[in-house]
């Protein structure tokens, strides 16, 4: 045989063999191509997206890939370029990556390598044609970044976007040129600083072309092109949508020849290999015939077919399935067939979802329309199945065969009346229609020795309609919650048109895809109308029955799914048949008529506003990340991206299975003589403390007696592969004896487990005494409320790593993905028992943080360094995501109560407030978290009198610990909700009684400190004013008027928020700035660099202060042995304080050299610093900074200043369903005079898409009593199949940010002014939540429902159907249902 190969990146690779079970990603990783990232192991998030291309029946097909799921073996013959083939920083960038680093598109840079290769796939795929802004969106649905909130890679592409050629001519230039007095500036350079209100309306946002078209955009001054790539006004406020001119708008190609790698000829002229690759783990066989698959599956019956992966892979990987046969079915003539006759399609079932995709909407544009219904549902439906690269590899068989009971394609085939045929070697053909195929949970009527030949899906008669439902958690690449298949054929009879026949299919309510036979019969025969609708709904209550605590819960809410689609399905046919039969009308109201309007978003785009500054000051220049270029590359390292060093060894987990548990034995003596164990520690193996905890010392290392939690590490286990280290892990024997746990704050509550010396309490006034006079006073009102919020997983793309290198004399070097390598120094000494000064940690960067690897990363690394001591070998750790999720934590769910007291205008009197927070199994540094909760639950508001006492609730789950916002927007929700029900309790606007009550300058706080320079009301009218505001309100609620089942919601919403670390020892920072002397400098500083730009904000305050380029100016990584006892990269305060650290170094130095400028005017710095050496001048500075006045929790300035902001959202809201679309959010955003605006606006709609996603979209399911079909203590959302954060299309539509102007910082002179960015704008992504609720008014309103209501966060679509009463729901939920939540 021919040996097994596949070109990487224009290189051959002969394929090795004994590799069936291993995936592409591990080869190219392990081969050196590291750009490609493991972000979650099973095709979730993108990171590792490569273009994969063929050569078949004569032409070049390029597809992107998830590589962490396509089987080695499956690329036998193909060429895979990854993002280091493309292009990099030595001989060129390609044109896609490029664009992305110029766009500020990447921040960490983990997801990076994958969207760049997503967006090349697409070019590949599309060329010579360009494809359009709407298919560069779609594109995207399978990529996930939890930085940027997507508009600036959306951005970044859409410069490769097709555009409109009219607006090209010499005509509509002109015309562009008139509209606008043609701009010619440039923006970045051109203004002034400081504008008072200026903004400019010119640009609408949209991509490059379209302006141009419309007439009122602008010409690019660097290409002479249409676009709106930023103009700066009269006032020195730039407006931009794209930025930045002349790289942003140069002419782009689609491809660079001379880099990118050409289709191997080898591969062109290869006829296809017959494979046959044993394998230790699997054997993988590809046949290339029909016959001798056939043969193969009898002689293998339990063997494994293998198209895309998607599902084998996913049982391989966590499921721990083993499969010793696997047969690649991708070659297979027969199995790839798509044939059309004059009845219907013919599919063999390997053909991939995308081909079906693309082959259906050709049919859709070429056949007669009321052919194509069922083509059509199926087409819509996979627009929202999966992502592309998913689409891409996955065959439609696997979809049928799986059986899954929420598939989204099976109810659609059995509603056409689809049929499927079955070869088996000896018994021949026969066909099943789908209805009959599928027998139970996962089960078919298939024989073991059977394979799926094909299916058939018939074409439709006149007037027969076929529509498809889908509701998931999110809209883009997410499984069903509920979906349904339904065909209806109409006819006439007795001049009334009726239900000749009904066929519907209901996925996600059974353990497999079922047929509703009373809802067909109850239409069966019957005209549309009102009696059919309800006798259909209430037979649709019959045939969707589920126990109340079927697995996946949520059970009224899919219930009440089933017949909200049911309700959809005969609107949609009576609109059709309107359509189609001109005597025929709607007997539904006009107001229903948007019930079932398809699914529309146009692109997003954005405008972004912020003061310019004179050109020639880098500081306040919209600088590009530092290491974005090496980012959009894939040549930037993290940690599992390092060169391991010889010897190394792979370590893993032995995790508890229990949430509370005696550990009565731990037998590891099968696990030790598995083939590679190296060794396997546990707690007795600590040389040093086993107790560990960042302040106080209340968790093990290793778990000794007793297990307090699911995931809890009890040994680790170190061998020569990671496979290896994993299998021995799982084989170590572990027996409990169960205790009751405490899962929730609830339980904490009634079993008063408090951590109560870290509970603390702040109080102004006397609560108690106004609270008893008031029940007398006639101007007093008094109402009682709580609020309740989830946690939320960080969703770092890169899980946590270590790599711990002993070396002589008990030293060790460990690389660590962390925000704090001195708590990793710390932690490593402890356990150790080695003094700190032996040990160095260091961090290049992280792949995302946003407080996840503050502290909890710690133990990770700790216990890394275990076996590292005993062995005295390297040993790297790295979690599986589903681990990282499970182990390390989220932001902390919340329950407030409160009472409070207001007058009848709603200003708010007094506040009595508890806040709970669950903390978890230990304390972490939940007592900081709590602390700000208080400390920002006063939101903007002045209340006289207000007390708020904290508890910390310890828990059996994970140990939560910090995330962006650490506690502040948990404790601004609940003065939210209580501003809220005071609103509604006195019968005014929300938006008055907040302005009502809204902090006035020099006003002080209930905990103390005085407010100076508040821009809170300023933000709030800005936002106001710029959203249109009143305007919009009077249109949302026409609109609402006019529309029974789709709602309009608007909020406005405002933030405070403060700025330090609440420790007050923690607010102090190093900087070590050295100068070499061809002129170039070195900065070392203890912050991190997670993406959040802080290396480049540090880089432009030394370039400023020694008065060089940012050329000059280099920040490698983050070292103990550099800056010691740097406190955490987190509390938003890193630029302000290493800023200041470094500016600090820079006097000194600038002292030093001043004598040298003197004596030699005029000379360059590189010449002045070779003076200074050869006169023997120390060119090393160490900066420090703390900061002043600061009093810590309790004082009276526990904040240097805080930061301000307001947001407007709007958004349309589908009640019968929860499906909801952002509109429009406008953001204004106090950040001080901006060091860096890009950055800044980076940040701010990061952290917006961050809290809209905690809100809105994200949700924790823990295995607790309103989860009973989890195992007990166990995290159901342990990766990003289940666990949601929101992709590209959950952005607003239209999302404008501003830089609030003139506002600098008088606190902050070191950083020129400018203020802290990180965390602050997190909390106006709820302004979402608010606007949601807001629609949800609107349609109880319709019900007859007023007043105030209760809605958790996160506001799911569960939540928000529910919370929409209407006929339906309560068929099958009482009205004040409150849905599950694990809090
Ligand atoms: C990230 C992600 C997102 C997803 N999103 C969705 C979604 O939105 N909606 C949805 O419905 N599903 C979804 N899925 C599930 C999955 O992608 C689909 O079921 C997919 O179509 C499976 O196809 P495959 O080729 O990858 O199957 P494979 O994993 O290759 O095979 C799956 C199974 O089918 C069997 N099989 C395959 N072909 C045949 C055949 N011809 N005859 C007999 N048996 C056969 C195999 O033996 C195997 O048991 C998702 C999966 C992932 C990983
Ligand atoms: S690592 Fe492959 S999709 Fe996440
Ligand atoms: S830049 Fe996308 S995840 Fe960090």
């Amino acid at each position: 045989m021919t040996e097994p190969i596949a070109y990487i990146n224009g290189k051959r690779h002969v394929l090795p063999p004994g590799r069936a079970d291993q995936t592409l990603l591990y080869y190219l990783r392990e081969v050196g191509f590291t750009g490609a990232k493991l972000g979650c192991g099973e095709g979730g998030c993108g990171a590792c997206t490569v273009l994969v291309s063929s050569f078949e029946g004569g032409h070049l097909h390029h597809r992107s890939v998830n590589a962490c799921l396509c089987p080695l073996y499956a690329i036998e013959g193909m060429h895979v370029v990854t993002v280091e083939g493309i292009g990099n920083t030595r001989d060129g960038m390609h044109p896609v990556q490029e664009r992305l680093a110029t766009a500020h598109g990447s921040q960490c840079g983990f997801c990076t390598p994958g969207f760049v290769m997503s967006m090349v796939a697409l070019l590949r795929a599309k060329a010579p044609e360009a494809p359009t802004e709407e298919e560069i969106e779609e594109n995207l649905a399978g990529n996930l970044c939890r930085c940027t909130g997507y508009r600036p890679i959306l951005d970044a592409f859409k410069a490769f976007a097709k555009v409109e050629p009219a607006a090209y001519t010499e005509a509509a230039i002109a015309a562009s040129k008139a509209a606008n007095g043609h701009h010619g500036s440039n923006g970045a350079n051109g203004g002034t600083n400081g504008g008072t209100n200026g903004r400019t309306n010119g640009s609408n946002g949209k991509a490059n072309g379209k302006a141009g078209k419309n007439g009122n955009g602008k010409v690019c001054p660097s290409t002479g092109r249409p676009c709106d790539c930023g103009d700066v006004d009269m006032e020195g406020t730039i407006t931009s949508s794209s930025k930045h001119k002349e790289a942003s708008c140069g002419p782009l190609t689609h491809s660079r020849p001379a880099v990118e790698p050409i289709f191997p000829a080898e591969l062109r002229k290869r006829v296809p290999l017959e494979l046959e690759l044993p394998g230790a783990a699997s054997a993988w066989y590809r046949p290339l015939s029909l016959q001798r698959l056939l043969e193969l599956k009898k002689q293998h019956p339990a063997a494994k077919l293998v198209v895309g992966n998607t599902e084998v892979g996913i049982e391989m990987k966590f499921k721990s399935l083993k499969y010793p046969v696997l047969i690649g079915a991708t070659h297979i003539p027969e199995l790839n067939a798509f044939e059309v006759d004059d009845g219907g399609v013919h599919i063999g079932a390997s053909v991939t979802l995308t081909t079906i995709m693309e082959s259906f909407k050709q049919l859709i544009s070429t056949q007669p329309a009321y052919k194509t219904s069922t083509l059509r549902a199926v087409a819509e439906q996979l627009r929202w199945f999966a992502g592309p690269p998913i689409r891409n590899a996955s065959g439609i068989g696997g979809n049928i065969c799986t059986a899954s009971p929420i598939s989204d394609l099976n109810p659609i085939w059995m509603a056409c009346g689809a049929t499927f045929t079955l070869a088996g070697a000896g018994t021949g053909e026969r066909s099943v229609p789908a209805k009959d195929f599928f027998l139970g949970y996962r089960k078919v009527d298939m024989q073991p020795h059977e394979i799926l030949l094909k299916l058939y899906v018939p074409f439709n008669t006149r007037q027969e309609y076929v529509k498809e439902f889908k509701q998931a958690h999110r809209r883009d690449d997410d499984i069903a919650i509920v979906n349904a298949g339904m065909r209806f054929t109409m006819e006439q009879q007795g001049g009334v048109w009726v239900v000749a026949e009904a066929a519907i299919a209901y996925g996600g309510v059974a353990p497999l895809t079922i047929l509703a036979p009373k809802t067909m019969a109850a239409l069966a025969g019957k005209p549309i109308d009102g009696a059919t609708l309800e006798a259909g709904l209430k037979a649709v209550q019959e045939d969707v029955r589920m126990d109340p605590n079927a697995p996946g819960g949520m059970v009224e809410f899919r219930r009440s799914l089933a017949a909200s689609f049911l309700f959809k399905g005969l609107l949609y046919v009576a609109q059709q048949l309107e359509a189609d039969v001109p005597a025929y009308s709607s007997p539904f109201p006009e107001s229903y008529r948007s019930a079932v309007k398809p699914y529309e978003r146009e692109p997003s785009h954005g405008l972004q506003y912020y003061s310019a500054v004179p050109g020639e000051d880098v500081v306040g220049q919209p600088y590009r990340h530092q290491a974005a270029d090496e980012q959009v590359c894939g040549t930037a390292q993290y940690v599992d991206d390092i060169q391991l060093p010889r010897g190394a060894l792979h370590a893993s987990l032995v995790m508890s299975s229990k949430p509370h548990a005696k550990i009565l034995k731990l037998d590891t003596a099968a696990a030790s003589a598995m083939p590679g164990v190296v060794g396997i520690f546990s707690a007795k193996d600590v040389p040093g403390g086993n107790d560990i905890g960042p302040v106080i010392k209340d968790e093990e290392l290793f778990a000794t007696d007793k297990v307090v939690v699911v995931g809890q590490p009890i040994a680790i286990v170190a061998a020569e592969t990671e496979t290896q280290a994993r299998e021995a892990a799982k084989a170590v024997v572990v027996e409990y004896e169960d205790l009751k746990p405490v899962m929730d704050i609830d339980d904490a509550i009634k079993a008063e487990s408090f951590l109560l010396p870290f509970s603390h309490s702040l109080n102004c006034g006397d609560v108690d005494s106004f609270f008893a006079s008031a029940a007398d006073d006639a101007d007093v009102l008094v109402l009682e409320g709580e609020a309740r919020m989830g946690g939320q997983e960080h969703f770092y793309l890169e899980p946590n790593a270590c790599v711990v290198i002993p070396a002589e004399n008990d030293e060790f070097l460990s690389y660590s993905s962390t925000q704090c390598p001195d708590a990793h120094q710390k932690y490593l000494s402890h356990v150790l028992g080695i003094p700190m000064h032996k040990l160095v940690v260091r961090t290049k960067r992280l792949g995302g943080g946003f407080g996840g690897k503050e502290s909890r990363s710690a133990m990770i690394n700790a216990a890394a360094a275990i076996p590292a001591y005993h062995l005295r070998k390297p040993v790297r750790l790295v979690l599986d995501r589903d681990e990282d999720m499970q182990i390390t934590g989220t932001r902390h769910p919340f329950m407030g109560r409160y009472k409070v007291g207001f007058s009848p205008e709603g200003k708010l009197l007094a506040c009595d407030m508890k806040l709970y927070c669950n903390a978890g199994y230990s304390m972490d540094i939940s007592h900081g978290v709590l602390d700000r909760a208080l400390m920002h639950a006063d939101n903007v508001y002045m209340v006289p009198q207000m007390r708020a006492q904290g508890y910390l609730c310890i828990t059996n789950i994970a140990s939560n610990t910090a995330f962006r916002g650490y506690g502040g927007p948990q404790g601004m929700v609940v003065m939210e909700n209580l501003i809220e029900q005071v609103a509604c309790a006195v019968g005014r606007p929300v938006e008055e009684v907040k302005k009502l009550n809204m902090y006035k300058e020099g006003e002080v706080t209930y905990f103390g400190q005085k407010l100076v320079g508040s821009q809170a009301e300023r933000c709030f009218q800005d936002v106001w004013d710029s959203s249109d505001y009143t305007a919009r309100r009077t249109s949302a609620a026409a609109f609402n008027e006019a529309n029974r089942f789709r709602k309009r919601g608007l909020a406005i919403t405002p933030t405070k928020f403060g700025i330090s670390f609440t420790t007050k020892f923690l607010n102090q920072a190093g900087a070590l700035v050295h100068i070499y002397t061809d002129g170039t400098v070195l900065v070392t500083h203890g912050g991190v660099e997670m993406g959040q730009g802080l290396h480049t904000k540090v880089a432009q305050v030394v370039a400023h202060d020694l008065k060089i380029t940012m050329a000059q100016v280099y920040i490698a990584e983050t070292a103990t042995d550099k800056v010691p006892n740097a406190s955490p990269t987190a509390a938003s305060a890193s630029s302000d304080m290493y800023g200041a650290a470094a500016a600090d170094a820079c006097r000194q130095l600038n002292e030093r050299l001043a004598p040298y400028y003197e004596k030699m005017p005029g000379k360059t710095f590189k010449e002045v610093v070779m003076a200074a050496y050869l006169d023997r001048t120390d060119l090393c500075a160490h900066g420090f900074y703390s900061t002043p006045d600061v009093s810590g929790f309790g004082g009276d300035m526990p904040f240097n200043y805080f930061c301000y902001g307001a947001a407007v959202a709007e958004v349309e809201l589908d009640t019968l369903t929860g499906d909801w679309q952002i509109l429009r959010s406008d953001v204004v955003m106090d950040v001080g005079k901006s060091l860096n605006p890009s950055i800044d606006i980076g940040q701010v709609e990061g952290a917006f898409v961050q809290g809209m996603g905690w809100s809105c979209i994200e949700e924790l399911v823990w295995g607790d009593k309103q989860h009973t079909w989890v195992r007990p203590g166990q995290l159901f959302t342990r990766g990003p199949g289940t666990y949601k954060i929101p992709t590209a299309n959950d952005i607003p539509i239209d999302f404008r940010v501003t830089l609030l102007r003139n506002s600098p910082c008088e606190r902050t002179p070191m950083v020129h002014s400018s203020k802290a960015v990180g965390e602050p704008p997190f909390f106006l992504g709820t302004s979402v939540f608010y606007a949601l609720k807001d629609a949800c008014y609107a349609a109880r309103k319709d019900a007859g429902l007023e007043g105030w209501f209760r809605l958790d966060l996160p506001a799911t679509p569960e939540r928000l159907r529910m919370a929409c009463v209407d006929d339906i729901t309560k068929a099958y939920a009482p009205d004040d249902l409150v849905c599950k939540l694990s809090c």
